[in-house]
């Protein structure tokens, strides 16, 4: 079937099973998170077109090409969040967070939007876990944040990522290196594109982060910023290394990382793995000194990360470490007649009651297709009901593993089940369990 309704070209729908996936590992990170201090927050998916012109940066690839702006009905610009940091920002300074004891620490799930050439693992609508950390301006804090990534990845099962890290300064040593950009690239001014012609005199780092291969290539042999760094710049990096050998976390210096966003100064870093092709970046993050002033707020330092979702589960699942799954149904009832359907209706809503997941035939199925239904969807019980369970007060339940039956009563047939289907567990729970020897 030619189906004439699809998805936007670089969208994803998350089918139960997906989406299931999704919120296991959302929950996780939340979790994982909380245990440093990181609290959920949630902000608008969209802002005002100018906060993002101001933070990511009007000259970088995002603002340039990748926003997806339009003009509402009250004739305001407004953008779609290209990333989650502007956001949290914005809401860090609106409700006066500031004042409240540092430092703060947020966490976020959110959907971002770019309108990047899609492939695997570039996604126009994608989904990042992030978080940022407001107030903390030692280099315990970049590595805590580092720490915490990695955790993150430990937590999930996902091995074998690379952390590169890199310092990209502050805005005095930047004014040195902006100058040897501007020296270098200007010499081969001709054969840049024509957006990175416009960059060489605004900003020339973005050129190093162009996606055109003639700009990549000749920003590959271009001055790296490590050899510009101020004295204060250099310290605060070579602590951040130093606390990463405390916790024995292996990282690489690659001078050229710059990251696509202009609010980063000294740490950057990411989380680049080899197994998922070309958009192999799960994680990138950095400490962003200068923006909370930037946008009008009392000069605070600042740092986070955020990792892509689509790219996380991609590399599950080219892992084969086993995604987050539903729980499964616990209980089908299955009616035999017409009286039996209705009796299973309220059984099932009390069964629900009690903190079961519990399912009836709700289209008006034959016994053997409604036994089909419940084997389909891995059920782990089934109870038939029908004239001479009703006549006779008790039913069967059916393990569908093993295949044990016990017999209970239909008055208080909610609590019974419920109490059964926690003794299984206790049971099974016994039974898989290995005590030392001699015990
Ligand atoms: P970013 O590097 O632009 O940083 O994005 C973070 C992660 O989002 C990337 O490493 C990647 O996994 C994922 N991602 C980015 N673009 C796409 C896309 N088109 N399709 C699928 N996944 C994508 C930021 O957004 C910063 N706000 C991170 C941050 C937080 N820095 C400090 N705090």
């Amino acid at each position: 079937m030619e189906l004439r309704y699809k998805a936007p070209r670089g969208t994803q729908d998350a089918v139960p099973d997906r989406a299931a996936a999704f919120r296991g590992v959302e929950l996780t990170m939340l979790g994982v998170a909380g245990c440093y201090g990181f609290r959920e927050v949630r902000t608008p998916v969209f802002e005002h077109t100018e906060l993002f012109d101001r933070s990511v940066g009007e000259t970088t690839d995002v603002v340039q090409k990748e926003m997806y702006t339009f003009t509402d009905n009250g004739g305001r610009s407004v953008t779609l969040r290209p990333e989650g940091t502007a956001g949290a920002v914005r809401m860090f300074l609106e409700h006066g967070l500031f004042n409240e004891p540092t430092p703060q620490k947020y966490a976020y799930v959110t959907s971002c939007y770019r309108y990047e050439k899609p492939q695997a693992g570039r996604l126009r609508e994608f989904h990042q876990f992030g978080v940022e950390c407001f107030g903390a301006a030692d280099p315990l804090a970049d590595a805590e944040v580092i720490c915490l990534a990695q955790e993150l990845f430990d937590t999930l099962g996902i091995t074998g990522l690379t952390l590169r890290i890199n310092s990209i300064g502050c805005p005095t040593c930047r004014k040195a290196y902006q100058d040897a950009l501007r020296e270098y690239f200007g010499a081969r001014k001709d054969e840049l594109c024509e957006t990175c012609r416009g960059r060489l005199e605004r900003n020339p780092m973005r050129i190093l982060d162009c996606k055109s291969p003639v700009c990549h290539a000749i920003a590959e042999k271009a001055p790296v910023i490590l050899d510009f760094l101020c004295d204060d710049c250099r310290g605060h990096f070579d602590r951040v290394k130093q606390a990463l050998d405390d916790y024995d976390l292996p990282y690489e210096v690659d001078p050229t990382i710059v990251r696509g966003l202009d609010y980063y100064t000294r740490t950057v870093f990411e989380f680049v793995s080899d197994s998922i092709g070309a958009q192999g970046t799960v994680c990138g993050g950095g400490r962003y000194d200068g923006l909370v002033k930037e946008l009008e707020g009392p000069d605070t330092p600042a740092l986070g990360f955020a990792v892509g979702l689509e790219r996380l589960l991609m590399l599950m699942e080219a892992q084969g470490v086993s995604l987050p799954a539903d729980d499964p149904v616990q209980l089908v009832l299955i009616a035999q007649t017409p009286e039996a359907r209705r009796l299973t209706a309220t059984l099932a809503r009390d069964v629900r009651l009690s903190g079961c997941a519990c399912l009836f035939d709700t289209v008006g199925r034959s016994v053997k297709a409604q036994m089909k239904y419940a084997n389909k969807i891995g059920a782990q019980y089934t109870c038939v009901v029908g004239e001479s369970e009703m006549a006779e007060g008790s039913v069967t339940i059916k393990e569908m593993a093993t295949g044990a039956t016990e017999t209970l009563p239909l008055e208080g047939f909610a609590e019974a089940f419920a109490e059964y289907a926690m003794r299984r567990v206790v049971e099974a729970f016994g039974e898989n369990m290995q005590l030392p020897d001699g015990q």
